[in-house]
Protein backbone atom coordinates (compact mmCIF):
# COMPACT_ATOMS: atom_id res chain seq x y z
CA UNK A 1 0.00 0.00 0.00
CA UNK A 2 1.51 3.50 -0.91
CA UNK A 3 -0.33 6.49 0.74
CA UNK A 4 0.27 10.20 0.15
CA UNK A 5 -0.39 11.99 3.09
CA UNK A 6 -0.87 15.92 2.65
CA UNK A 7 -1.06 17.85 5.37
CA UNK A 8 0.21 21.40 6.97
CA UNK A 9 1.77 20.54 10.31
CA UNK A 10 3.43 17.54 11.37
CA UNK A 11 5.50 17.91 14.44
CA UNK A 12 8.50 18.91 14.99
CA UNK A 13 9.15 20.43 11.08
CA UNK A 14 5.48 22.48 11.64
CA UNK A 15 2.90 22.53 14.33
CA UNK A 16 0.36 24.85 15.96
CA UNK A 17 -2.05 22.34 17.74
CA UNK A 18 -3.02 18.71 17.21
CA UNK A 19 -3.22 18.94 13.24
CA UNK A 20 0.93 18.67 13.91
CA UNK A 21 0.77 15.96 16.38
CA UNK A 22 -1.50 13.43 14.22
CA UNK A 23 0.53 14.57 10.97
CA UNK A 24 4.02 13.79 12.91
CA UNK A 25 3.01 10.45 14.82
CA UNK A 26 0.34 8.96 12.15
CA UNK A 27 2.53 8.57 9.04
CA UNK A 28 5.03 6.98 11.24
CA UNK A 29 2.50 4.57 12.76
CA UNK A 30 1.59 3.94 9.13
CA UNK A 31 5.12 2.72 7.96
CA UNK A 32 5.70 0.91 11.25
CA UNK A 33 2.46 -2.09 9.47
CA UNK A 34 4.59 -1.65 6.35
CA UNK A 35 2.43 1.22 4.40
CA UNK A 36 4.68 2.92 2.29
CA UNK A 37 3.76 6.54 3.17
CA UNK A 38 5.28 9.80 1.86
CA UNK A 39 4.45 12.95 3.90
CA UNK A 40 4.03 15.71 1.95
CA UNK A 41 4.17 19.32 3.76
CA UNK A 42 4.90 22.75 2.93
CA UNK A 43 8.58 23.91 3.12
CA UNK A 44 7.99 26.75 5.54
CA UNK A 45 11.13 29.08 6.56
CA UNK A 46 11.17 27.44 9.73
CA UNK A 47 10.41 23.93 8.61
CA UNK A 48 13.44 24.09 6.24
CA UNK A 49 16.00 25.16 9.47
CA UNK A 50 14.78 22.36 11.48
CA UNK A 51 15.17 20.02 8.33
CA UNK A 52 18.35 21.25 7.19
CA UNK A 53 20.32 19.53 9.98
CA UNK A 54 18.95 16.06 9.31
CA UNK A 55 19.66 16.52 5.35
CA UNK A 56 17.62 18.12 2.50
CA UNK A 57 17.98 16.67 -1.07
CA UNK A 58 16.91 18.48 -3.77
CA UNK A 59 14.34 16.47 -5.57
CA UNK A 60 12.53 18.16 -8.77
CA UNK A 61 12.32 21.11 -9.93
CA UNK A 62 9.55 21.87 -12.14
CA UNK A 63 6.42 24.43 -12.97
CA UNK A 64 3.11 24.73 -11.62
CA UNK A 65 -0.07 27.32 -13.07
CA UNK A 66 3.20 28.90 -14.17
CA UNK A 67 4.92 29.13 -10.91
CA UNK A 68 8.08 27.55 -10.40
CA UNK A 69 8.28 24.67 -7.24
CA UNK A 70 11.44 23.38 -5.48
CA UNK A 71 10.43 19.85 -3.98
CA UNK A 72 12.94 19.36 -1.36
CA UNK A 73 12.88 15.36 0.72
CA UNK A 74 13.62 14.92 4.40
CA UNK A 75 13.15 12.78 6.80
CA UNK A 76 10.26 12.48 9.68
CA UNK A 77 13.15 12.69 12.67
CA UNK A 78 13.53 10.12 13.91
CA UNK A 79 11.78 8.09 11.99
CA UNK A 80 12.52 6.50 7.67
CA UNK A 81 9.58 8.34 6.78
CA UNK A 82 10.38 10.36 3.77
CA UNK A 83 8.84 13.73 3.97
CA UNK A 84 8.40 15.79 0.67
CA UNK A 85 8.85 19.53 1.16
CA UNK A 86 6.50 21.63 -1.20
CA UNK A 87 8.87 25.14 -1.42
CA UNK A 88 7.57 28.45 -3.00
CA UNK A 89 8.37 31.23 -1.89
CA UNK A 90 4.97 32.12 -0.09
CA UNK A 91 6.19 29.16 2.06
CA UNK A 92 9.47 29.32 2.06
CA UNK A 93 10.28 33.02 2.10
CA UNK A 94 8.22 34.00 5.26
CA UNK A 95 8.98 35.10 8.87
CA UNK A 96 5.59 34.70 11.17
CA UNK A 97 3.20 31.99 11.95
CA UNK A 98 2.41 29.05 8.86
CA UNK A 99 -1.43 30.90 8.30
CA UNK A 100 -1.04 34.41 9.75
CA UNK A 101 1.49 37.36 10.95
CA UNK A 102 2.73 37.75 14.27
CA UNK A 103 -1.23 39.54 15.32
CA UNK A 104 -2.68 36.14 14.42
CA UNK A 105 -4.44 37.95 11.00
CA UNK A 106 -4.51 35.42 8.65
CA UNK A 107 -1.85 35.89 5.37
CA UNK A 108 -4.04 37.72 2.56
CA UNK A 109 -2.68 34.95 -0.08
CA UNK A 110 -3.66 31.42 1.77
CA UNK A 111 -6.24 30.66 -1.11
CA UNK A 112 -3.14 30.55 -2.93
CA UNK A 113 -0.12 29.12 -0.85
CA UNK A 114 -2.56 25.95 -0.04
CA UNK A 115 -3.94 26.16 -3.86
CA UNK A 116 -0.44 25.43 -5.03
CA UNK A 117 0.28 22.61 -2.22
CA UNK A 118 -3.04 21.12 -3.76
CA UNK A 119 -1.44 21.10 -6.78
CA UNK A 120 1.64 19.74 -6.14
CA UNK A 121 -0.05 17.30 -4.42
CA UNK A 122 -2.24 16.32 -7.66
CA UNK A 123 0.87 16.31 -9.88
CA UNK A 124 2.70 13.85 -7.70
CA UNK A 125 -0.54 11.52 -7.61
CA UNK A 126 -0.81 11.84 -10.80
CA UNK A 127 3.21 10.37 -11.13
CA UNK A 128 3.57 13.74 -13.80
CA UNK A 129 6.75 14.99 -12.29
CA UNK A 130 8.95 12.12 -12.74
CA UNK A 131 9.29 10.76 -9.61
CA UNK A 132 8.73 6.98 -10.38
CA UNK A 133 6.65 6.72 -7.29
CA UNK A 134 2.67 6.72 -7.78
CA UNK A 135 0.26 6.39 -4.70
CA UNK A 136 -2.73 4.16 -4.02
CA UNK A 137 -4.35 6.02 -1.67
CA UNK A 138 -3.90 10.33 -0.97
CA UNK A 139 -4.70 11.04 2.47
CA UNK A 140 -5.69 14.89 2.70
CA UNK A 141 -6.31 16.31 6.11
CA UNK A 142 -7.78 19.52 6.87
CA UNK A 143 -8.96 23.14 4.88
CA UNK A 144 -5.27 23.29 3.66
CA UNK A 145 -5.77 20.43 1.67
CA UNK A 146 -9.70 20.13 0.62
CA UNK A 147 -9.07 20.95 -2.63
CA UNK A 148 -6.72 18.01 -3.44
CA UNK A 149 -10.08 15.58 -3.41
CA UNK A 150 -11.96 17.59 -5.93
CA UNK A 151 -8.40 18.19 -8.26
CA UNK A 152 -8.03 14.44 -7.91
CA UNK A 153 -11.68 13.07 -8.89
CA UNK A 154 -11.04 15.29 -12.16
CA UNK A 155 -8.96 12.60 -13.54
CA UNK A 156 -10.07 9.48 -14.26
CA UNK A 157 -6.87 7.34 -13.52
CA UNK A 158 -5.86 9.53 -10.00
CA UNK A 159 -5.71 7.30 -6.87
CA UNK A 160 -8.42 7.23 -4.18
CA UNK A 161 -8.79 9.73 -1.43
CA UNK A 162 -9.17 10.31 1.91
CA UNK A 163 -10.26 12.99 3.85
CA UNK A 164 -9.75 13.83 7.40
CA UNK A 165 -11.84 16.24 9.20
CA UNK A 166 -9.54 17.72 12.49
CA UNK A 167 -11.84 20.77 12.99
CA UNK A 168 -15.24 21.98 11.12
CA UNK A 169 -14.77 25.39 12.58
CA UNK A 170 -11.89 26.15 9.76
CA UNK A 171 -13.44 25.55 6.68
CA UNK A 172 -10.96 28.17 4.83
CA UNK A 173 -13.37 30.58 3.03
CA UNK A 174 -13.07 32.46 0.30
CA UNK A 175 -14.64 35.17 -1.97
CA UNK A 176 -15.50 34.53 -5.72
CA UNK A 177 -12.10 36.96 -6.22
CA UNK A 178 -10.24 34.09 -4.87
CA UNK A 179 -11.93 31.37 -6.94
CA UNK A 180 -11.89 33.02 -10.23
CA UNK A 181 -7.83 34.34 -9.59
CA UNK A 182 -7.46 30.46 -9.31
CA UNK A 183 -9.20 29.44 -12.35
CA UNK A 184 -10.76 27.01 -10.28
CA UNK A 185 -13.28 24.65 -12.84
CA UNK A 186 -16.60 26.97 -12.92
CA UNK A 187 -18.85 24.35 -12.44
CA UNK A 188 -17.34 24.14 -8.73
CA UNK A 189 -19.11 26.94 -7.93
CA UNK A 190 -22.10 25.62 -7.24
CA UNK A 191 -24.05 25.08 -3.78
CA UNK A 192 -23.88 20.75 -4.05
CA UNK A 193 -20.07 21.80 -4.71
CA UNK A 194 -17.38 24.27 -3.51
CA UNK A 195 -19.83 27.56 -3.16
CA UNK A 196 -21.23 27.69 0.48
CA UNK A 197 -23.21 31.02 0.97
CA UNK A 198 -21.91 33.21 -1.57
CA UNK A 199 -18.05 32.42 -0.70
CA UNK A 200 -16.67 29.04 -1.15
CA UNK A 201 -15.09 26.74 1.04
CA UNK A 202 -12.07 24.54 0.78
CA UNK A 203 -13.28 22.35 3.53
CA UNK A 204 -16.47 21.64 1.54
CA UNK A 205 -14.25 20.51 -1.39
CA UNK A 206 -13.16 17.85 0.24
CA UNK A 207 -15.97 16.91 1.81
CA UNK A 208 -17.96 17.12 -1.30
CA UNK A 209 -15.54 15.02 -3.76
CA UNK A 210 -13.17 12.84 -1.04
CA UNK A 211 -14.00 9.13 -1.61
CA UNK A 212 -13.75 8.09 2.21
CA UNK A 213 -14.58 11.03 4.85
CA UNK A 214 -12.85 10.44 8.39
CA UNK A 215 -12.81 12.54 11.37
CA UNK A 216 -10.94 12.22 14.79
CA UNK A 217 -13.16 10.64 17.05
CA UNK A 218 -16.64 8.56 16.77
CA UNK A 219 -18.07 10.95 18.59
CA UNK A 220 -17.50 14.23 16.73
CA UNK A 221 -18.67 11.68 13.23
CA UNK A 222 -21.94 11.69 14.60
CA UNK A 223 -22.18 15.40 16.25
CA UNK A 224 -21.20 16.58 12.87
CA UNK A 225 -24.36 15.79 11.16
CA UNK A 226 -26.56 17.96 13.59
CA UNK A 227 -27.18 21.63 13.24
CA UNK A 228 -25.55 22.07 16.56
CA UNK A 229 -21.72 20.82 15.68
CA UNK A 230 -22.15 20.89 11.91
CA UNK A 231 -20.69 24.37 11.20
CA UNK A 232 -23.80 24.45 7.87
CA UNK A 233 -22.18 21.46 6.67
CA UNK A 234 -24.72 19.12 8.64
CA UNK A 235 -26.63 18.55 5.23
CA UNK A 236 -23.84 17.46 3.04
CA UNK A 237 -22.40 15.56 6.15
CA UNK A 238 -25.66 13.62 6.54
CA UNK A 239 -25.61 13.13 2.72
CA UNK A 240 -22.30 11.70 2.79
CA UNK A 241 -22.65 9.96 5.96
CA UNK A 242 -21.94 6.17 4.49
CA UNK A 243 -18.86 7.18 3.70
CA UNK A 244 -18.40 8.85 6.89
CA UNK A 245 -16.18 7.42 10.07
CA UNK A 246 -14.76 8.71 13.04
CA UNK A 247 -11.27 6.90 14.26
CA UNK A 248 -10.28 8.17 17.73
CA UNK A 249 -6.22 9.68 17.68
CA UNK A 250 -3.60 8.16 18.91
CA UNK A 251 -0.72 9.73 21.18
CA UNK A 252 2.96 9.49 19.97
CA UNK A 253 3.81 7.67 23.10
CA UNK A 254 7.69 8.00 22.78
CA UNK A 255 7.41 12.08 22.99
CA UNK A 256 4.84 11.57 25.41
CA UNK A 257 6.21 9.50 27.99
CA UNK A 258 7.03 10.32 31.79
CA UNK A 259 9.44 7.52 32.06
CA UNK A 260 11.75 9.28 29.64
CA UNK A 261 10.47 12.78 28.98
CA UNK A 262 13.51 15.11 28.95
CA UNK A 263 11.49 18.17 29.53
CA UNK A 264 10.84 16.76 33.86
CA UNK A 265 12.29 17.56 36.74
CA UNK A 266 12.37 13.54 37.66
CA UNK A 267 10.87 10.92 35.27
CA UNK A 268 8.19 8.20 36.60
CA UNK A 269 5.76 5.62 35.35
CA UNK A 270 2.82 4.05 37.33
CA UNK A 271 5.14 1.87 40.00
CA UNK A 272 7.05 5.15 40.48
CA UNK A 273 4.00 7.33 40.79
CA UNK A 274 5.27 8.95 43.94
CA UNK A 275 8.02 10.77 42.06
CA UNK A 276 5.10 12.65 40.19
CA UNK A 277 5.29 15.15 43.60
CA UNK A 278 8.80 16.42 42.77
CA UNK A 279 7.35 17.72 39.09
CA UNK A 280 4.96 19.57 41.09
CA UNK A 281 7.09 21.28 43.49
CA UNK A 282 9.99 21.83 40.59
CA UNK A 283 6.70 23.61 38.48
CA UNK A 284 5.34 25.39 41.63
CA UNK A 285 8.82 26.89 41.63
CA UNK A 286 9.64 27.24 38.41
CA UNK A 287 6.03 29.63 37.87
CA UNK A 288 6.42 31.25 41.30
CA UNK A 289 3.85 29.57 43.07
CA UNK A 290 4.24 28.31 46.85
CA UNK A 291 4.93 24.91 47.12
CA UNK A 292 1.79 23.04 48.25
CA UNK A 293 1.89 19.12 48.00
CA UNK A 294 -1.54 18.97 49.60
CA UNK A 295 -3.42 21.47 47.48
CA UNK A 296 -4.43 20.37 43.85
CA UNK A 297 -2.65 21.82 41.21
CA UNK A 298 -4.87 22.17 38.48
CA UNK A 299 -3.21 22.43 34.84
CA UNK A 300 -5.05 23.71 31.14
CA UNK A 301 -2.99 24.17 27.93
CA UNK A 302 -4.29 25.72 24.87
CA UNK A 303 -5.36 28.05 22.21
CA UNK A 304 -7.08 30.56 23.82
CA UNK A 305 -10.44 30.71 21.96
CA UNK A 306 -14.07 29.92 22.20
CA UNK A 307 -14.02 26.29 21.16
CA UNK A 308 -11.58 25.84 24.26
CA UNK A 309 -13.96 26.81 26.65
CA UNK A 310 -12.17 29.58 28.23
CA UNK A 311 -15.54 31.56 28.71
CA UNK A 312 -16.23 28.76 31.58
CA UNK A 313 -13.05 28.02 32.96
CA UNK A 314 -13.19 32.19 33.79
CA UNK A 315 -16.45 31.28 35.01
CA UNK A 316 -15.97 28.19 37.60
CA UNK A 317 -12.71 28.95 39.05
CA UNK A 318 -13.03 32.06 41.32
CA UNK A 319 -15.10 30.42 43.69
CA UNK A 320 -12.81 27.24 44.14
CA UNK A 321 -9.68 29.51 44.27
CA UNK A 322 -11.52 32.00 46.60
CA UNK A 323 -12.16 28.83 48.80
CA UNK A 324 -8.53 28.04 48.34
CA UNK A 325 -9.24 24.69 47.25
CA UNK A 326 -6.41 24.90 44.13
CA UNK A 327 -3.82 25.94 42.17
CA UNK A 328 -4.31 27.05 38.85
CA UNK A 329 -1.54 26.92 35.46
CA UNK A 330 -2.12 28.54 32.35
CA UNK A 331 -0.01 28.19 29.05
CA UNK A 332 -2.05 29.36 25.89
CA UNK A 333 -2.37 32.25 23.57
CA UNK A 334 -4.89 33.13 21.42
CA UNK A 335 -8.10 35.74 21.58
CA UNK A 336 -6.93 39.10 23.18
CA UNK A 337 -10.19 39.02 25.68
CA UNK A 338 -9.15 35.72 27.31
CA UNK A 339 -5.39 36.36 27.65
CA UNK A 340 -6.54 39.54 29.12
CA UNK A 341 -9.30 37.92 31.65
CA UNK A 342 -6.63 35.18 32.18
CA UNK A 343 -4.16 37.76 33.26
CA UNK A 344 -6.67 39.50 35.91
CA UNK A 345 -7.12 35.92 37.52
CA UNK A 346 -3.70 35.87 38.00
CA UNK A 347 -3.73 39.09 39.58
CA UNK A 348 -6.66 38.55 41.60
CA UNK A 349 -4.95 35.11 42.85
CA UNK A 350 -1.46 35.82 42.87
CA UNK A 351 -0.57 32.90 45.41
CA UNK A 352 -2.56 30.75 43.18
CA UNK A 353 -2.55 31.06 39.57
CA UNK A 354 0.14 31.58 37.06
CA UNK A 355 -0.31 32.40 33.54
CA UNK A 356 1.81 32.37 30.70
CA UNK A 357 0.73 33.52 27.52
CA UNK A 358 2.79 32.11 24.60
CA UNK A 359 3.63 28.77 23.21
CA UNK A 360 6.31 26.65 24.63
CA UNK A 361 6.48 23.10 24.29
CA UNK A 362 8.65 22.23 27.48
CA UNK A 363 6.66 24.07 30.09
CA UNK A 364 3.57 22.31 28.21
CA UNK A 365 5.37 18.47 29.28
CA UNK A 366 5.86 20.05 32.77
CA UNK A 367 1.73 20.98 33.15
CA UNK A 368 1.20 17.78 31.84
CA UNK A 369 3.28 16.17 34.87
CA UNK A 370 3.32 18.32 37.17
CA UNK A 371 -0.65 19.21 37.79
CA UNK A 372 -3.28 17.07 39.17
CA UNK A 373 -5.92 17.51 37.40
CA UNK A 374 -6.29 18.65 33.91
CA UNK A 375 -9.18 21.28 32.57
CA UNK A 376 -10.50 20.12 29.21
CA UNK A 377 -14.07 22.47 29.12
CA UNK A 378 -14.04 22.52 25.18
CA UNK A 379 -17.85 23.70 23.86
CA UNK A 380 -16.96 21.02 20.78
CA UNK A 381 -13.81 19.07 20.68
CA UNK A 382 -13.08 16.43 17.47
CA UNK A 383 -10.83 14.82 19.40
CA UNK A 384 -8.20 16.11 21.79
CA UNK A 385 -4.74 14.89 22.74
CA UNK A 386 -4.42 16.45 26.08
CA UNK A 387 -6.89 14.30 27.97
CA UNK A 388 -4.83 11.72 26.94
CA UNK A 389 -1.40 13.05 27.49
CA UNK A 390 -2.41 13.98 31.29
CA UNK A 391 -3.77 10.35 31.84
CA UNK A 392 -0.38 8.85 30.59
CA UNK A 393 0.92 11.10 33.44
CA UNK A 394 -1.35 10.46 35.91
CA UNK A 395 -3.12 13.50 35.81
CA UNK A 396 -6.73 13.40 36.38
CA UNK A 397 -8.71 15.62 33.76
CA UNK A 398 -11.96 16.92 33.92
CA UNK A 399 -13.56 17.62 30.63
CA UNK A 400 -16.69 18.48 28.89
CA UNK A 401 -19.11 15.46 27.85
CA UNK A 402 -18.59 16.07 23.80
CA UNK A 403 -16.29 15.03 20.78
CA UNK A 404 -12.38 12.91 21.51
CA UNK A 405 -13.08 14.10 24.94
CA UNK A 406 -16.13 11.39 25.79
CA UNK A 407 -14.61 8.75 23.52
CA UNK A 408 -11.26 8.98 25.77
CA UNK A 409 -11.82 9.68 29.39
CA UNK A 410 -14.19 7.26 31.42
CA UNK A 411 -16.11 9.13 33.64
CA UNK A 412 -16.14 8.41 37.41
CA UNK A 413 -19.84 9.14 38.47
CA UNK A 414 -19.31 7.14 42.38
CA UNK A 415 -22.01 5.10 42.15
CA UNK A 416 -20.19 2.52 44.77
CA UNK A 417 -19.45 5.16 47.03
CA UNK A 418 -15.63 4.55 46.70
CA UNK A 419 -14.77 8.11 47.38
CA UNK A 420 -15.06 7.40 51.11
CA UNK A 421 -13.29 4.29 50.88
CA UNK A 422 -10.46 3.55 53.35
CA UNK A 423 -9.08 0.48 52.40
CA UNK A 424 -7.77 -0.90 48.56
CA UNK A 425 -10.19 -3.10 48.54
CA UNK A 426 -13.25 -0.74 48.57
CA UNK A 427 -11.50 0.02 45.00
CA UNK A 428 -12.04 -2.96 43.46
CA UNK A 429 -14.61 -1.97 40.88
CA UNK A 430 -13.46 1.42 40.60
CA UNK A 431 -12.09 1.92 36.41
CA UNK A 432 -12.76 5.12 36.19
CA UNK A 433 -10.20 7.95 34.34
CA UNK A 434 -11.94 10.94 35.11
CA UNK A 435 -14.64 13.30 35.57
CA UNK A 436 -17.05 14.63 32.28
CA UNK A 437 -19.69 17.19 32.81
CA UNK A 438 -22.53 17.31 30.36
CA UNK A 439 -23.90 20.99 30.36
CA UNK A 440 -21.78 23.65 28.79
CA UNK A 441 -21.68 25.87 31.70
CA UNK A 442 -19.25 27.23 34.15
CA UNK A 443 -21.83 26.17 37.01
CA UNK A 444 -21.43 22.25 35.48
CA UNK A 445 -17.66 22.70 35.21
CA UNK A 446 -17.24 24.31 39.15
CA UNK A 447 -19.28 20.81 40.33
CA UNK A 448 -17.43 18.52 38.06
CA UNK A 449 -14.28 20.00 39.57
CA UNK A 450 -15.28 20.61 42.96
CA UNK A 451 -16.10 16.27 42.91
CA UNK A 452 -12.78 15.82 41.17
CA UNK A 453 -11.29 18.00 44.21
CA UNK A 454 -13.07 15.90 46.67
CA UNK A 455 -12.09 12.99 45.19
CA UNK A 456 -8.53 13.91 45.60
CA UNK A 457 -8.37 13.99 48.95
CA UNK A 458 -9.35 10.77 49.22
CA UNK A 459 -5.46 9.62 48.37
CA UNK A 460 -6.44 5.70 48.26
CA UNK A 461 -9.30 6.51 45.72
CA UNK A 462 -7.13 9.32 43.53
CA UNK A 463 -4.34 6.50 43.37
CA UNK A 464 -6.83 4.57 42.21
CA UNK A 465 -7.88 6.78 39.20
CA UNK A 466 -4.03 7.77 38.46
CA UNK A 467 -3.72 3.78 38.17
CA UNK A 468 -6.21 3.48 35.68
CA UNK A 469 -5.61 6.61 33.50
CA UNK A 470 -1.83 5.38 33.22
CA UNK A 471 -2.88 2.01 32.33
CA UNK A 472 -5.00 2.88 28.99
CA UNK A 473 -4.06 2.38 26.01
CA UNK A 474 -3.62 5.46 23.83
CA UNK A 475 -0.94 4.37 21.36
CA UNK A 476 -1.24 5.29 17.65
CA UNK A 477 -1.04 1.29 16.44
CA UNK A 478 -4.65 0.12 16.75
CA UNK A 479 -6.28 3.41 14.88
CA UNK A 480 -3.58 3.26 12.66
CA UNK A 481 -4.57 -0.33 11.71
CA UNK A 482 -7.96 0.99 11.04
CA UNK A 483 -6.92 3.52 8.49
CA UNK A 484 -5.28 0.75 6.89
CA UNK A 485 -8.44 -1.35 6.62
CA UNK A 486 -10.31 1.65 5.43
CA UNK A 487 -7.38 2.84 2.67
CA UNK A 488 -8.04 -1.20 1.53
CA UNK A 489 -11.86 -0.76 1.43
CA UNK A 490 -11.64 2.68 0.03
CA UNK A 491 -9.09 1.22 -3.00
CA UNK A 492 -11.20 -1.55 -3.90
CA UNK A 493 -14.52 0.90 -3.48
CA UNK A 494 -12.92 2.97 -6.05
CA UNK A 495 -13.97 3.41 -9.41
CA UNK A 496 -13.35 7.38 -10.61
CA UNK A 497 -16.03 8.55 -12.86
CA UNK A 498 -14.47 11.69 -14.21
CA UNK A 499 -15.68 15.04 -12.84
CA UNK A 500 -16.88 15.97 -16.11
CA UNK A 501 -19.39 12.78 -15.85
CA UNK A 502 -20.18 13.67 -12.54
CA UNK A 503 -20.95 17.51 -13.07
CA UNK A 504 -23.93 16.83 -15.64
CA UNK A 505 -25.45 14.60 -12.88
CA UNK A 506 -25.34 17.41 -10.50
CA UNK A 507 -26.63 20.24 -12.97
P1 LIG B 1 -6.15 21.64 19.14
O1 LIG B 1 -5.54 20.93 17.99
O2 LIG B 1 -7.59 21.91 18.95
O3 LIG B 1 -5.41 22.87 19.51
P2 LIG B 1 -5.39 19.29 20.71
O4 LIG B 1 -5.68 18.92 22.13
O5 LIG B 1 -5.70 18.26 19.69
O6 LIG B 1 -6.10 20.67 20.42
O7 LIG B 1 -3.83 19.56 20.54
C1 LIG B 1 -3.19 20.68 21.02
C2 LIG B 1 -1.69 20.44 20.95
O8 LIG B 1 -1.02 21.69 20.96
C3 LIG B 1 -1.16 19.65 22.11
O9 LIG B 1 0.01 18.97 21.74
C4 LIG B 1 -0.83 20.78 23.10
O10 LIG B 1 0.08 20.40 24.07
C5 LIG B 1 -0.27 21.81 22.18
N1 LIG B 1 -0.39 23.18 22.67
C6 LIG B 1 -1.47 24.00 22.58
N2 LIG B 1 -1.20 25.21 23.09
C7 LIG B 1 0.08 25.16 23.53
C8 LIG B 1 0.96 26.10 24.15
N3 LIG B 1 0.57 27.34 24.44
N4 LIG B 1 2.22 25.71 24.43
C9 LIG B 1 2.63 24.46 24.14
N5 LIG B 1 1.86 23.53 23.55
C10 LIG B 1 0.61 23.87 23.25
C1 LIG C 1 -8.01 19.72 15.84
C2 LIG C 1 -9.01 19.51 16.95
C3 LIG C 1 -8.54 18.58 18.04
C4 LIG C 1 -7.84 17.36 17.45
C5 LIG C 1 -6.74 17.81 16.52
C6 LIG C 1 -5.98 16.64 15.88
O1 LIG C 1 -7.19 20.79 16.00
O2 LIG C 1 -9.44 20.74 17.52
O3 LIG C 1 -9.64 18.17 18.82
O4 LIG C 1 -7.30 16.57 18.50
O5 LIG C 1 -7.27 18.56 15.48
O6 LIG C 1 -6.83 15.77 15.18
Amino acid sequence: MKVLFACSEAYPLAKTGGLGDVGGALPRALARLGVQVRLLLPAYKTTLEHARPQGLKLLREFTISGAPVKLWQSRLTGSRVPVWLVDIPEFSDRDGGLYGDSTGADWPDNPYRFYMFCKVAEAIALNNIGLQWQPDVVHANDWQTGLLPALLAQHTAAPASVFTIHNLAYRGIFDYQAFSSLNLPEHWWHHERLEFWGNFSYLKAGLVYADAITTVSPSYAEEIKTEAFGCGLEGLLTYRAHCLSGIVNGIDTDTWNPGSDRHLEVNYNRRTLKRKAFNKAALQRELGLPEHDSLALVGFIGRLVEQKGIALLLEALPSLLQQQRCQLVVIGSGQAEFETALIALQARFPQQVSVTIGYDEGLSHRIEAGSDIFLMPSLFEPCGLNQMYSQRYGTIPVAHFVGGLRDTIVNFSDSSGAIDATHTSALDNVDETGFLFSEASGTALASALNHALTCFDNPLLWRKLQDNAMSQDFAWGKSARTYLELYRQTLSATTRSSDVTDQAAVL
